[in-house]
Formats: structure tokens, C-alpha cells, sequence
């Protein structure tokens, strides 16, 4: 009989980090993890460092769900959404999990009670008017007072959240971007703060800033309903787990899970 899965529980969710590039050697192990469509979707990619960020993320992903589930990571089966979302096949409502990457690095939340999504961005300087182009009237109008830095890490927080909200929400893109308003400037805490034809949904839906590197954005949301709930950071973890896939002998999820992921915040 298979174990049972590694509990998060309801006042947690987990945010794993991890770099996607890792040398050739590390891809060559990291490939064999992928199922025969992301081998395909691998060999689709023009560049190879493309190639590799890819490999590198959902090698990653199934290491951690792997991780969870108590299953070789290239024995999880993955399924998508209408809209591209993907999820466990056949088993959904056990594990959430979403995953973002941007230049070199992944971020994945996991839960096991809240569907969850996520979004991190390089910070870069804008060439147009995009937040005129995406945003919500509120949101421009929180915007506009704003110039310089102040205004590049203000769209960032204000791109993370609507992607992020847009993520775990399911729907993808085919929900109208200005449908929904979130909050903007730095002092507030992160919030859904409207979502048409839902007035509840400020209340269910939770937004947290993630910790990132410097010139980094990240935003996790989740369906929380109410609960209180801390985002804890996993990233020291996963550099274990691509260490066991080189040495199976220390795949042992029990000591991972006793081996102190760090830095819990909300
Ligand atoms: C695909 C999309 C879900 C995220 O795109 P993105 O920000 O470029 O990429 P991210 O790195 O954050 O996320 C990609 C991952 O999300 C997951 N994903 C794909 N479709 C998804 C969906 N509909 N919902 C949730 N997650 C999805 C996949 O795991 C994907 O990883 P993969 O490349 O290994 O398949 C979609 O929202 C999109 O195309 N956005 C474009 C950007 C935009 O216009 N944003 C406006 C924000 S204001």
C-alpha cells in the first residue's frame, strides 16, 4: 500500500525556490524525471537555455510533489485545466500546487487544503504604457501619483498580484484583467480588494509578497476562506532533494521533512 502523504496542514503553505540552471551534468539527470510529453515540449524549445529552464522547472515541481506524495517524481501524473492549469491527474483536491518562473529562477507554492497560485517577475524598466493596457482603473489610479523606482516596484507588486490572483483562480487569461482590483501601494498589506459579481471574494481570497532576491517580485495567492495562514519558504530543501536524485540512498522523505525548512513568514 502506498504511504500517506506528507501533511502541510491548513495554517501553511509551502513556497519552494530554486535556480534553473544547473550545469549540463544536473540536466542529464534532471530530464529522466520528465514524462514523455514535457520530454517533447523539452525538445519544441529554439534556445538551450530555454530548453534547460524548462527541464530544471518541472524537474523541480516533481521532485517537490514527489516529495509530498511519497512517489518517484517521474511517477506523478499530471493533468491541465481548459485553461492550461496544470494539477495532479485523478487526485486534485489532494495536493494543490502551482509554479512560476522568471530568468533563472522558480517558485512553487504547495498546499493541501487551498488552490493556490503564483507569480514571480525579473523586475525590469518598462518600454510602454503596459499597466494602462492591464490594470484596473483603481489600480492606474494608485499608480499615477507615482515616478521612477517607486513606480517600476509598484507595477511589479501590482503585475504579481493580478497574475498570481489570475493563477489560482483557474481561469487564466479568459478572466477580464480589469475585473478585479488589488491593492498597490507598499503600506497596504497585500489584498484582493473587488472582484465582480463576487463581493465575498476579498474576504476568501488571501495574497501574500513573497521573499525574493533582490530585483525580484513575487506574489502567492490562495483560496483561503477565511483561515489564517503563513507562507513557509522550502528553498534549502529542494537543493536536498536534486542531491538525492544524484544519491537515491538519501531519498528518504522522512528526513527531509525533520531537516528544518527555513524562515517563516506571512
Ligand atoms: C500562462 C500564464 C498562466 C502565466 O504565464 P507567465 O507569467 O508567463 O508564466 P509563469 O512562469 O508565472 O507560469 C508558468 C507556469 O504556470 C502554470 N500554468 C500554465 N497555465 C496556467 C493557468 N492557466 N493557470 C495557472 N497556472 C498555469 C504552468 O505550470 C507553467 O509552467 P510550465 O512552463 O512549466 O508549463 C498566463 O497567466 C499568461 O499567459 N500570462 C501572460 C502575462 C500577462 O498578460 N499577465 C497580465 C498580468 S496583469
Amino acid at each position: 500500500m502506498r504511504p500517506s502523504l506528507i501533511r502541510i496542514g491548513p495554517n501553511v503553505i509551502d513556497v519552494w525556490r530554486w535556480n534553473l540552471d544547473p550545469s549540463p551534468c544536473d540536466i542529464d539527470r534532471l530530464f529522466p524525471l520528465l514524462n514523455g510529453e514535457e520530454r517533447t515540449r523539452a525538445g519544441r524549445f529554439v534556445y538551450p537555455e530555454h530548453r534547460q529552464h524548462f527541464i530544471a522547472g518541472r524537474a523541480g515541481l516533481r521532485l517537490v510533489l514527489g516529495h509530498y506524495l511519497r512517489i518517484p517524481p517521474h511517477r506523478i501524473g499530471l493533468t491541465y485545466n481548459v485553461f492550461g492549469k496544470p494539477r495532479l491527474a485523478g487526485a486534485a483536491e489532494m495536493l494543490h500546487f502551482n509554479l512560476s518562473h522568471t530568468a533563472d529562477m522558480a517558485m512553487l507554492a504547495v498546499s493541501d487544503h487551498y488552490p493556490v497560485g503564483i507569480d514571480v517577475e525579473a523586475i525590469k524598466p518598462l518600454k510602454e504604457d503596459v499597466a494602462g493596457h492591464f490594470f484596473s482603473r483603481r489600480e492606474c489610479a494608485a499608480l499615477a501619483p507615482l515616478s521612477g523606482e517607486d513606480y517600476l516596484q509598484a507595477f511589479y507588486r501590482c503585475w504579481t498580484r493580478k497574475e498570481a490572483f489570475v493563477k489560482a483562480h483557474g481561469a487564466g487569461l479568459s478572466l477580464p484583467l480589469d475585473s478585479f482590483d488589488v491593492s498597490v501601494d507598499a503600506a497596504s498589506p497585500p489584498r484582493l480588494e473587488a472582484l465582480e459579481g463576487d463581493s465575498d471574494a476579498p474576504l476568501n481570497w488571501s495574497l501574500f509578497d513573497l521573499v525574493t532576491p533582490p530585483g525580484f517580485a513575487g506574489t502567492l495567492a490562495a483560496l483561503t476562506l477565511g483561515n489564517a495562514v503563513q507562507v513557509r519558504e522550502c528553498d534549502e530543501e529542494v537543493l536536498a532533494l536534486k542531491a538525492s536524485v544524484a544519491h537515491p540512498a538519501h531519498n528518504d522523505p522522512q528526513r527531509r521533512q525533520n531537516g528544518g525548512s527555513r524562515a517563516i513568514r506571512a
